[in-house]
């Protein structure tokens, strides 16, 4: 395969791609539930230094890989593997990566589909008026309802192909123009309106104030887990759109204002949900749940809920919209690698997603008692796995080629920060990035 001549436009579009990548569920919907469940404060600082040490240095290793193979994932590593005489097996990694956001996808799609459904009975204003118990039996009741999921499920993910479908320049590239500022906007406007509640001084001090009491292992697993899956690292997703990087651009900084930006939404996101969770004097350690029924509870009782509600659903669909196309991209890459029309790479990879995902949908009704595997079902296995173990083992792979096997020219050249620069981050992912995801990995899994 040769190499490909598609560019971002400019470095602000490349910025805005990788930060429509990492900007989705993992701030809006999983980082609030699971520092909820996780004891707050504390998960907080664990997650900003595993962003700091792990997720940043390994994110300019995958985009490094993608930027010098300028290929799709798998064809990248298997080129660069023989420019520098090591094993080709290293291509295998990019298959890793592969079915890594194939598992994503297919529980991120159901997922996305959920905040498709609640938007719509937010603007509806469905949820005015009701109490507490109807709401959450509303949720139950959808959650049981495997037509209604799948329905939201499929048109997620057609939104989300036709957008890849449609290539580089004139898909991926206008849908995160358009929708990232947007995103801002929104969620500016949110937290905006928690600052005027009640619970925004309450959630402010849960978030800020830590207790460290509350680390155990598997806290710390969790939270490095949750760097990687928020920064959409460890699954050669962004080396796919590493591949597509203009030639001039710094990729320390770029990196650097997508780690900004990502943090910021999460915390934004958090201040919104907890104010209004606090408002309301409810509990934050609710699970997945947290914002399908805790939101709509909450906002159902205040002045212009409807509004704030629909806003919050519209918001969280842009940002899943943005991902997913991410998710999608390196698993289209690589089809049309070998030689398969884009669209049709985009359609078979929509159906295999799509067919999967009904596993999630059903986890919720007619599978609900099928535990294959440590009591969990398909959709407690979907989204716990792939992001717990393969995206750091994916993660400490690609930073070990990254430092250790890819030619050094390339790479220096492919970081794009100088001589010093060059060896900084080297240093840093070679004797703190690896050894560190190594010993959380050991820890947790043992
Ligand atoms: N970062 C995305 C989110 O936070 C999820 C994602 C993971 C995207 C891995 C791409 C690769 O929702």
């Amino acid at each position: 395969m040769n190499a490909t001549l598609e560019r971002w436009s400019t470095r602000r579009a490349f910025i805005l791609a990788v930060t429509g990548a990492a900007v989705g569920l993992g701030n809006i919907w999983r980082f609030p539930y699971i520092t909820g469940e996780n004891g707050g404060a504390a998960f907080l600082v664990l997650y900003v230094v595993f962003v700091l040490l792990l997720g940043l240095p390994v994110m300019m290793a995958e985009i490094m890989i993608g930027r010098a193979g300028r290929r799709a994932p798998m064809q990248s590593l298997g080129h660069l593997a023989a420019q520098a005489g090591a094993s080709r097996h290293w291509r295998l990694l990019g298959l890793f990566g592969a079915v890594t956001v194939f598992c994503i996808l297919s529980f991120y799609s159901v997922v996305s589909g959920w905040s498709i459904e609640f938007l719509v009975m937010a603007i509806n204003g469905d949820f005015v008026g009701r109490d507490p118990t109807e709401i959450a039996t509303g949720f139950e009741a959808f959650l049981g309802d495997p037509r209604r999921m799948t329905f939201n499920h499929t048109l997620f993910l057609f939104m989300t192909m036709t957008v890849v479908a449609a290539g580089v320049a004139k898909g991926l590239e206008r849908l995160n123009n358009l929708l990232m500022p947007l995103l801002y906007l929104l969620l500016l406007l949110l937290a905006g309106y928690a600052a005027t509640t009640d619970g925004f001084a309450t959630a402010l001090a849960w978030l800020f104030r830590p207790d460290f009491s509350a680390i155990t292992p598997l806290v710390v697993m969790h939270a490095m887990g949750h760097a990687f899956f928020t920064l959409a690292v460890g699954a050669c997703a962004l080396m796919a759109y590493g591949a597509y990087m203009p030639e001039h651009q710094s990729l320390p900084r770029a990196a650097g204002a997508v780690a900004v930006l990502d943090v910021g939404v999460a915390l934004l996101a958090g201040i919104a949900i907890f104010s209004v969770v606090f408002t309301q004097g409810m509990d934050p350690g609710e699970g997945p749940g947290l914002m399908f029924v805790t939101l709509p509870i909450a906002f159902a009782e205040l002045p212009w809920g409807a509004l704030w509600l629909s806003v919050f659903f519209l918001l969280l669909l842009l940002a899943t919209w943005t991902s997913s196309i991410n998710l999608a991209e390196p698993m289209v890459a690589t089809l049309q690698g070998w030689g398969m029309s884009r669209g049709k790479a985009a359609a078979a990879v929509g159906i295999g997603v799509w067919l999967v995902g009904l596993l999630s949908v059903l986890s919720f009704s007619t599978l609900a008692e099928w535990r294959p595997l440590f009591g969990m079902n398909a959709f407690d296995m979907v989204t716990t796995i792939p992001t717990e173990i393969f995206l750091p083992v994916g993660g400490l792979l690609i930073a070990a080629f990254a430092a250790w096997i890819m030619p050094r020219g390339e790479a220096r050249a492919a970081l794009g920060a100088g001589g010093s620069g060059f060896l900084l981050w080297q240093g840093v992912v070679r004797w703190i990035s690896i050894p560190l995801a190594a010993m959380v990995l050991i820890a947790g899994l043992l």
